[in-house]
């Protein structure tokens, strides 16, 4: 998961790249590098293990004439973290430079061959034999050798070449990784994400699987590689500038956070029209067109939790019986596609290798797919037959909090339209629809008890286990608390179903071992009551998120309030609040909250 920038330009800085490299920062990497071509074909390369900060320290200001600029953030893969496996990686002739983000499946069988021709390799990456595979496939210029060396490679990757002895032209290629072409008024861009080109460029082109660009010093063009022109519309960006409050806030995670209410009312207020309850989105109503009888829902990490709270509504509202796979094993397993299934892939990114193969898989076999995606023009919204975007605006936090609940709320917004197809009830619905017009005020609320949560976690961030319970609705919820925890805390934690634990986990439990018990005012709200007591039978800490006002509070260790909603609507509820707590835990840790160890935010490696 390495990540990519580049530019070709007359402003001749240096700054620009080491920028465009604290862009990606929010992903985890381990080195970071940038190399420097001038039209006489000067060079100029530095290297640096961890930070960006430490590049920057490196980096000598020069005057020479520098016109192209590649840079790279790399997550090892093959290879420890140090700088001979740092890239460019560089032909044996030092000709040509390459940066590399994903990987190279056939890398052994490349590297022997090479081997045999004599070549050296003095990396233990796989992104070495394309410099080197370059130089012996060489023919004509760069561009006729990339579009030959990429039948030899096994995909996937992204890819930025310079060629020393033609140093006016910087050429990308994709096949699975992203890679977008941004457009300035002082020259071209290249990198693995459009948000770091936000604020440099006027417009945006991503990349499509199998296509190359050629960046050169007045113009740019695009082919695929068998050879055709392409043609292509200049995406703009969205009118925003996400970093603007930053500075109100200790960590992105926590703007993230508070920006919850706005984000639910982005993904749903365009799309119902309040007044006459009706859900107003083409998309949506080009879906219920479709018989539907069975749902699939394929996503990894927050968004299979976001998929697995869904899978509650469409049964219970829309009345579809749904499974939920997270996308590592529905690659593997085997798969009945047939056309009354309805195949749902949610992804943040809309890049995340692994949920992007199962869509290939479901697409070549015609499935009918469906994307929820929070990057406009990202690989899954572009290769799902339908999709809809969550306007959650960027994610600069490695770990999901508002994408969660802007994806919760448009997965709601499919339930209900195919509910309504279904004969679901239309007094349930137009009362969940009056609902969730006060839902935005009731997230605000639940962010309102920030202070309260703040001190709580604080006196639980000693505890390095434990317990998530609930049931039903709220369940997938605890999973994603979990998550949470793990990723910025690093302590661990399990999460059952509450009457689950007699069945052994009950065992683990001392006092060191703390429960969160979820328990708003439900049917099963008296049902969680015996299990509290059977908690406290053997003196453990509960900690419980209830509803305001409630009768029982005095019985708890702690209490974490949420205002009163409907029963359908608290996952939004509780998950907002446990996000805070998961994070104040984390912040009086002092843990690196927005990168946390080992993380990345894109996940584009399988
Ligand atoms: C957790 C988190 C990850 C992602 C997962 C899928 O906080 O962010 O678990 O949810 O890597 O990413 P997307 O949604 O981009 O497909």
């Amino acid at each position: 998961m390495c990540w990519i920038f580049g530019y070709i330009g007359w402003e001749n800085t240096q700054n620009k790249l080491i920028n465009g490299l604290k862009n990606l920062e929010y992903r985890w990497y381990d080195s970071a590098w940038i190399f420097e071509i001038s039209k006489d074909k000067n060079t100029y390369l530095a290297k640096a293990v961890w930070k960006v900060s430490n590049l920057a320290n490196k980096v000598q200001e020069n005057q020479n004439n520098y016109f192209a600029w590649i840079g790279h953030t790399r997550w090892a893969t093959h290879g420890g973290v140090n700088e001979n496996n740092c890239h460019p990686h560089f032909s044996s002739n030092e000709r040509f430079f390459v940066v590399h983000n994903w990987i190279i499946e056939n890398y052994i069988d490349l590297k022997n061959n090479l081997e045999k021709k004599w070549y050296n390799f003095y990396s233990e990456t796989d992104s070495e034999v394309i410099a080197k595979l370059i130089e012996d496939n060489f023919e004509k210029d760069l561009l006729t050798t990339i579009k030959k060396i990429t039948e030899l490679l096994q995909w996937a990757y992204a890819l930025a070449v310079i060629d020393k002895e033609n140093p006016k032209t910087l050429i990308g290629a994709k096949v699975g990784s992203p890679l977008v072409v941004g457009i300035a008024k002082d020259g071209f861009y290249i990198s693995s994400d459009p948000n770091t080109l936000r604020t440099i460029c006027e417009n945006f082109i991503p990349l499509q699987d199998n296509e190359l660009v050629v960046l050169a010093e007045n113009n740019y063009e695009i082919y695929s590689f068998d050879d055709k022109k392409q043609e292509k519309k200049l995406l703009e960006f969205e009118n925003y500038d996400t970093n603007k409050w930053k500075w109100e806030y200790k960590h992105y995670m926590l703007k993230e956070i508070f920006e919850i209410p706005s984000v639910f009312e982005n993904a749903i207020a365009w799309r119902i029209n309040f007044q006459t309850k009706e859900i107003t989105s083409n998309t949506l109503s080009e879906l219920v067109k479709y018989d539907i009888k069975k749902i699939e829902i394929i996503a990894s990490g927050t968004s299979y939790n976001a998929g697995l709270t869904a899978s509650y509504w469409f049964e219970d509202l829309s009345n579809i019986p749904t499974s939920v796979y997270v996308s590592t094993e529905y690659k593997y397993k085997k798969k009945f596609i047939d056309d009354k299934t309805l195949y749902i892939f949610i992804s943040q990114s809309g890049e995340t290798a692994d949920t992007l193969e199962c869509l290939k898989i479901v697409n070549a076999r015609w499935g009918l797919t469906f994307g929820i995606v929070n990057v406009v023009a990202s690989s899954i919204a572009q290769l799902t037959k339908m999709w809809l975007y969550t306007h959650s605006w960027q994610e600069v936090w490695v770990a999901s909090t508002k994408a969660f609940i802007g994806q919760l709320a448009v997965l709601l917004l499919i339930s209900l339209k195919l509910g309504l197809k279904n004969g679901m009830d239309y007094g349930r619905y137009e009362n969940i629809i009056n609902h969730l017009a006060k839902l935005k005020q009731s997230l605000q609320e639940s962010l309102n008890e920030s202070v309260n949560i703040k001190i709580i976690s604080e006196k639980y961030a000693k505890y390095e286990n434990m317990f998530f319970l609930w049931r039903n609705y709220l369940f997938p919820i605890a999973g994603e608390w979990s998550l949470k925890l793990k990723e910025i805390t690093y302590h661990h934690s399990e999460v059952y179903s509450a009457w689950e634990l007699k069945h052994g986990p009950l065992s683990l439990i001392d006092k060191k071992f703390p429960s969160i018990l979820i328990n708003p005012q439900t049917f099963l709200y008296e049902k969680n009551i015996s299990t509290l007591k059977e908690i406290q039978a053997r003196n453990w800490k509960v900690i419980w998120v209830l509803t305001k006002w409630d009768k029982n509070e005095n019985l708890y260790d702690d209490s974490i309030f949420i205002s009163n909603q409907k029963w359908v609507l608290t996952p939004f509820l509780v998950a907002t609040v446990l996000d805070l707590f998961a994070y104040y835990m984390a912040d009086f840790l002092w843990r690196e909250i927005d990168k946390p160890r080992n993380l990345a935010k894109s996940v584009t490696v399988e």
